[in-house]
């Protein structure tokens, strides 16, 4: 808690980032094992800075227990860090001397951690979308799916590190181009207009989500006032 405070402090933070990465741990050769406490260290920590917390996963994304637990422990801001786009998993395996790759597939993917997370919604939390967003088109579907923001990390990385930083600034422009072209087709002037557009969810995913007791119908229905209304 003390150091959390002296980091926010030190840097004039407007927030304070904490990242859970217990599969990226479990891999690392020389990764942490005691996880004891972590949850009431959160819950110290949110209470005891000045500025937001964000608990965000790296990857592995996040299942409505644990969206319950940080919200129960006072977070309010929760990335969830899906599988899909980098995988830490398979990074810490090629540096380790004993690589489990049977877990190289574990966790949550992104929609699959937005739709838990949509169980668990309430105006007084926000949720980042971040995992394998590649272009605006992700971006806008993730919204959809009730994140109120997204995280870019690997492709974004990749482009940094093999292109001129001329050509780097430009795919972000083309980013929010593909954006404004996705919302454009659909009709939404807004972001938040995307979570009224029917969505439909198939496939595996919708397998998956009943299985978990999760109702993918309201997705797809929910621009009946919408539709109603023209
Ligand atoms: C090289 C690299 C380093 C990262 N370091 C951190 C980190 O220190 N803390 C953290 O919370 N997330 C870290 N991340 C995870 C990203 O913040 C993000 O959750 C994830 O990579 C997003 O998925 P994407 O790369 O598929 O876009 C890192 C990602 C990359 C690619």
């Amino acid at each position: 808690m003390e150091q959390a405070i002296k980091a926010v402090e030190m840097l004039e933070a407007d927030a304070l980032q904490i990242h859970l990465n217990v599969m990226q741990e479990l891999l690392m050769p020389e990764g942490d094992r005691d996880f004891t406490g972590y949850l009431e260290h959160i819950r110290q920590i949110a209470e005891a800075v000045p500025v937001p917390v964000i608990v965000k996963e790296v990857g592995f994304g996040m299942a409505r227990e644990s969206i319950r637990q940080l919200i129960d422990a006072g977070i309010r801001m929760i990335d969830l860090g899906g599988s899909g786009g980098t995988n830490f998993a398979v990074i810490e395996n090629r540096r380790s001397p004993q690589p489990l790759a049977m877990f190289e597939q574990w966790g949550l993917t992104t929609v699959q951690s937005l739709l838990e997370a949509g169980t668990c919604a309430r105006p007084d939390v926000y949720f980042i979308a971040s995992g394998g967003i590649r272009h605006g088109l992700d971006a806008c579907k993730a919204i959809a799916l009730g994140a109120s923001a997204v995280g870019v990390a690997g492709y974004f990385l990749q482009m940094v590190q093999t292109q001129p930083l001329d050509a780097c600034m430009e795919a972000v422009e083309l980013f929010h181009h593909q954006m404004k072209v996705a919302m454009t087709a659909l009709g939404t002037r807004r972001l938040e207009e995307l979570r009224l557009r029917p969505l439909t969810i198939t496939g595996e995913t919708a397998l998956w989500a009943w299985m978990r007791g999760i109702d993918c119908r309201p997705y797809a229905r929910r621009g009946d006032e919408f539709f109603g209304a023209l």
